[in-house]
């Protein structure tokens, strides 16, 4: 049987603004196992991001526990759960996050150089990864001389730096054309299968979701039926 890789149980989050109190996330449960995808859908400001950064510890919940790999990082410590985040996660966001004033193979070793490995083979890494995505020709380019999809399968290669158990994606695809979204979740679905990650993608789009193995729509901060 596989093994459990996530759980999720009884998260809650709320934001306050002054006195009003915002309930963000409400009593959300559930879990996934390693080597299975899921997807995330649900309206604009229904609790998606927040979940999912709760999810990659780079926010902390209200209530609730985020349980990885059989511990419960919401009881880290900032320092342990920085270092939790760089072995264990990979994240992809809607707007890349790539720093532009560093080559595509220089934005994949940022997260090698945070643990620690050695810049001579982190860069060979690095360049061992973007030829996974299919852009060796392009390692030595700056972001701004990369295509939308380009730069998604850069950051693709970056949040796989330190083989993570984990990808959490927001919103992955929004800004790509057809082609240069379908890229991407083959390179997703060839992680999941291939290396047993546990994948996790934020989408708008009910024809992404559709190829996904797991799916929960969030509404009002909510798991809903749909
Ligand atoms: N740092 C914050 N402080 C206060 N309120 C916040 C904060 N972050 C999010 N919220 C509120 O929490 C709710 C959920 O936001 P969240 O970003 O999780 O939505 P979402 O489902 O990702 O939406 P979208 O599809 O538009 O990205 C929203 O009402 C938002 O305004
Ligand atoms: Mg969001």
């Amino acid at each position: 049987m596989s093994q459990k890789r996530i759980i999720v149980e009884n998260l809650a989050k709320n934001y306050k603004n002054g006195r009003a109190n915002l309930v963000a996330l409400d009593n959300v449960s559930f879990s996934l196992n390693e080597g299975e995808d899921m997807a995330i859908i649900g309206p604009s400001g229904s609790g998606k991001t927040t979940l999912l950064n709760l999810i990659g510890g780079l926010d902390r919940p209200t209530k609730g526990k985020v349980i990885i790999n059989n511990q419960d990082i919401t009881r880290l410590k900032d320092k342990e759960l920085s270092k939790f985040r760089n072995q264990t996660i990979g994240f992809v966001f809607q707007f890349f996050n790539l720093q532009e004033y560093l080559k595509a193979y220089e934005n994949v070793m940022i997260p090698m150089l945070f643990a620690g490995i050695k810049p001579s083979k982190a860069k060979e890494k690095a360049e061992k990864l973007i030829e996974s995505v299919g852009l060796a020709d392009r390692e030595n380019y700056y972001p701004r001389q990369l295509s939308g999809g380009e730069m998604q399968r850069i950051a693709i290669a970056r949040s796989l730096a330190n083989d993570p158990k984990i990808l959490l994606a927001d919103e992955p695809t929004a800004n790509l054309d057809k082609e240069s979204a379908q890229n991407v979740l083959e390179i997703f679905d060839r992680i999941t299968k291939d290396s047993g990650v546990s994948v996790i993608v934020i989408t708008h789009d009910p024809n992404i979701c559709k190829k996904f193995k797991n799916i929960i729509h969030i509404r009002d901060g909510k798991i809903s039926k749909k």
